[in-house]
């Protein structure tokens, strides 16, 4: 049984997590490890860091904001013990609020929650961010753009959901390509600096077309773990991204 680290020790690395989440340069792949193989999973993990992965995503179900269930801070603790690059943890749970601590302690780096989920989205974007954590906030295929608007400036990422939640190995809606566009356009104008992820269906068809419209952060589920070879694909994926803005910017 490991050690309860000290509340000044946990913030401490907290805070140097953050800055390794922040450093970290686009375009970044983030292999989500929800259709990887759970009863290996710390070999799954090398094996991704082997393959370059230089983040992971977690993607923490409830049955109730989204109709599948996954996994909680015991599974996410392991991961972040497991694993040496930055983890995102992607609630998709409502009332985060009363768990937001657990997954801090897990290891996270990352914080990502739904803004259907939020009463008070402002709060909690600050809550994430005084325990030394990035803060990202989500929205769903749904939901417009101008939901979110407003707490802009307290996002350190903005997450756009180009599947419904809860499964991994949907089809990209290509209606996320002018979110997308929105979000960067809204950015400029107030010369904000909140980095732009996209989440569902990114596969070697779609990064080019999200990372055109703007996304800096892509997260692939299937499109890395159902390949026969997660360094191609990682490496793949990546050169399609960097392609689309070097092209187009
Ligand atoms: C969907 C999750 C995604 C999922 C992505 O609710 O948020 O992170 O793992 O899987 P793919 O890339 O297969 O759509
Ligand atoms: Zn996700």
């Amino acid at each position: 049984m490991s050690a309860t680290p000290s509340k000044t020790s946990t913030v401490a690395s907290a805070v140097a997590l953050r800055t390794t989440a922040e450093a970290i340069v686009s375009p970044l792949i983030l292999p989500a490890l929800l259709l990887c193989d759970f009863s290996h999973l710390s070999q799954e993990i090398e094996n991704l860091e082997q393959a370059g992965a230089r983040a992971l995503h977690l993607d923490v179900m409830d049955g109730h904001f989204v109709p599948n269930l996954t996994y909680g801070p015991t599974i996410v603790e392991a991961v972040c013990r497991s694993a040496t690059v930055p983890v995102e943890v992607h609630l998709m749970i409502e009332r985060p609020e009363d768990t937001l601590a657990l997954y801090q302690r897990a290891g996270a780096s990352v914080i990502t929650v739904h803004i259907e989920t939020l009463s008070d989205p402002r709060s909690m974007l600050n809550q994430i961010r005084s325990l030394g954590l990035s803060a990202h906030l989500a929205l769903n295929p749904k939901t417009d753009v101008h939901a979110v608007f407003d707490v802009l400036d307290a996002c350190d990422g903005v997450l756009v959901m180009s599947v419904e939640p809860g499964f991994g190995g949907q089809a990209f809606l290509p209606g996320t390509l002018h979110k997308l566009r929105a979000f960067v356009e809204e950015r400029n104008r107030r010369q904000l600096k909140f980095r732009l992820a996209v989440d569902g269906g990114i596969d070697q068809k779609t990064i080019g077309l999200t990372s055109h419209a703007g996304a800096q952060w892509f997260v692939a589920g299937s499109s890395v773990i159902r390949s026969d070879n997660y360094a191609a694909a990682i490496s793949s994926l990546e050169r399609l991204a960097a392609d689309a803005i070097s092209i187009h910017s």
